[in-house]
Parts: structure tokens; sequence; C-alpha cells
């Protein structure tokens, strides 16, 4: 595994937009709407770990290109729906005025509802390509169910409607862990589970990467909530203090940001633990966790 982060981003947004269904002049609006947000910008994590994990286990991250889109865009869909007044709202996203500031509400719920469905259109269309063989049909049907799964009610839709009904009461460490976990961290596993699947990985590296995930997942919202407080909007590209005035169940809120900074520090070093078999092969991995620790945007 020789590429950089950068190699799997570039990829990625070089087909990023091949997944988008053709639309006629009446829903050229939808369109629009949808590519606004998804060419705004963005780390592109979950595209990236999917492509990386296939790549680890062995798998073509070419066959896995339409896969890691279809993450991008369930998670572009998540962050234009969590932006919304009846959500988290917030009026700035990835340096640019949200989705329904720019399209409206009604076409910002519509964009993302489109780049959903849009995503297991793309999985479906690449899936057809395979009847004739059923192994790798069999790879490709894994690796949608974990993107369904993550994406879904027992993932981050869970997360967030749990996100949402804890607002303004003081939740236990057990419920913030169960938000995060499923509001950021699903989806974060559902990209690695499937890269793996699609690069047809053993049951030790599944385990092993699952572990690995977990603290990845958790350790990402971790910091994302420790940024909303004490990061530079400007890097950031969306407004900090959005959690407190919400009124937000977050980690530094309920124990304070000197331990929300070694929880993360914590996670980051049993992420980089649970890959240690790995040796220099999981470089990318150990690399990435580390560098997410101390992500400034
Ligand atoms: C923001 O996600 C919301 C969370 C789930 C933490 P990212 O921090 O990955 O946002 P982008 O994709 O880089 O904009
Ligand atoms: C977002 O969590 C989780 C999802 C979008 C699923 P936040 O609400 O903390 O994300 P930001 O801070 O708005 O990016
Ligand atoms: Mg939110
Ligand atoms: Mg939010
Ligand atoms: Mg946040």
């Amino acid at each position: 595994m020789d590429r950089t982060y950068n190699d799997y981003k570039n990829l990625i947004e070089e087909h990023l937009l091949d997944f988008l269904p053709n639309v006629d002049n009446k829903s050229i609006t939808l369109y629009e709407a949808m590519k606004y947000s998804l060419t705004a910008g963005g780390k592109r994590l979950r595209p990236v770990l999917l492509l990386a994990s296939c790549e680890f286990a062995g798998g073509d991250i070419y066959e896995a290109i339409p896969y890691a889109c279809a993450m991008e865009y369930i998670h572009t869909y998540s962050l234009i729906h969590d932006d919304l007044p009846a959500m988290d709202n917030d009026d700035l996203r990835r340096g640019l005025p949200t989705n329904h500031k720019v399209y409206g509400e009604a076409m910002a719920i519509l964009a993302g509802d489109g780049l959903l469905t849009s995503a297991f259109e793309a999985i479906h269309k690449d899936m057809m390509l395979y009847f004739d063989s059923a192994e790798k049909m069999t790879r490709r049907i894994k690796a949608a169910y974990e993107i369904a799964k993550g994406a879904g009610c027992r993932g981050m839709v869970a997360g967030q409607v749990s996100d949402i009904e804890n607002e303004n009461n003081l939740c236990s460490n057990e419920m913030l862990e169960y938000i995060h976990i499923n509001k950021t961290g699903a989806l974060i596993m559902s990209a690695v589970r499937a890269g793996l699947y699609l690069g047809n990985a053993s049951a030790k590296m599944l385990s092993d990467m699952e572990r690995f995930t977990e603290c990845l997942g958790l350790a990402y919202q971790i910091a994302d909530d420790i940024l909303d407080v004490v990061g530079d909007p400007e890097q950031l590209g969306k407004a900090i203090g959005s959690d407190a005035k919400k009124q937000k169940n977050t980690y530094p809120s309920i124990n304070g940001m000197e331990a929300s900074v070694e929880r993360l520090h914590e996670l980051t070093e049993a992420a980089v633990a649970a890959i240690a078999p790995y040796y220099d092969n999981a470089e990318f991995f150990r690399n990435l966790v580390l560098e997410l620790a101390q992500r400034q945007n």
C-alpha cells in the first residue's frame, strides 16, 4: 500500500459526479443542489477509508469506486439534513452557505433524499455487472449491506435521533457514546467493512480492523466536539459554538475539555494497538489515526 491519503482523495474527486443520475430540464435544480454540497469540499474520509481498506485486503480499488462515491453521497446527505433548521440549524458548511441557505429547506431535504437514493442506485448498477460471478456478487452484496446498515436505523439515523432527543438534557456517558458511535462511527465502520469485503479480507483482518475502526469513529466525533469549542471557524469551514447553542451532549460538555483530549489520545493509542499485528503494512491506517487526532479541520 504505497498510496497516500491524497491519492485516494483525488481518485474519488475525479469520479464523484459520475454517479449522479442524468436529469432532464425539469429536475435541474435538484441536480444543482446535490452537486453544490458534493463539490463544496470536505475531507472525503469515508470514501478514502473504503478504498484504503479494499487495498489493504488485496482488492482492486478501481472496482471499489462506486461504493466509495456512494459513501460520500450518503455522508453529504447526512450533513445537508444535519444542518437544517429542524436539526442543528447551521448556516455554514465546508466553507460555504449550507444547502438550505442557498436552495431553501424543501430543496435541501430533497437534495439529501436524492443523494441517499443515488448512492444505492450506483451500488446496484455496479452489482448488475457481476451476474456471472457468484463470488464477486457476494462480496458486493455484503458491502452494500454494510453501507445500508451503517447509514440507517441501526446506525447513523439512530444516532441522529438520540442526538436530537437528548438536546437540552444532560445525558449519561453511556448515552453519549451511543450517540457518537452511531451518528458518526457507524458510517465510518461501514466504509471500512465494505472496503474489506470488496477486497475479500480474511475474518481475522475484519475483526482487527473492526476494533481499529470503533476507536477511530469515536475519536473522530470527540475531535469534532472539541473543535466545536476551540476550533478556528475559518479552517473548519463551519461555525463553532453550534453545540452549546443547541445544548447538545458532547464529550467536552459532559466530561470537560481536559478529559476529552485525554480520551481522544487513549482511543488513538487503542486504534494503533489494534493494527499492530500488521506492522508496516498498516502504516497508512496508523498515520491516519495519528493525524486525525491532531486535526484542525
Ligand atoms: C462532519 O464530518 C460531521 C461528522 C460526522 C463529524 P466531517 O468532519 O468528515 O466533514 P467533511 O466531510 O470533511 O466536510
Ligand atoms: C454530525 O454530527 C453527525 C452527522 C451528520 C451524521 P455534528 O452535528 O456534530 O456534525 P457537525 O459538527 O455539524 O459537522
Ligand atoms: Mg448534529
Ligand atoms: Mg451539526
Ligand atoms: Mg459537531
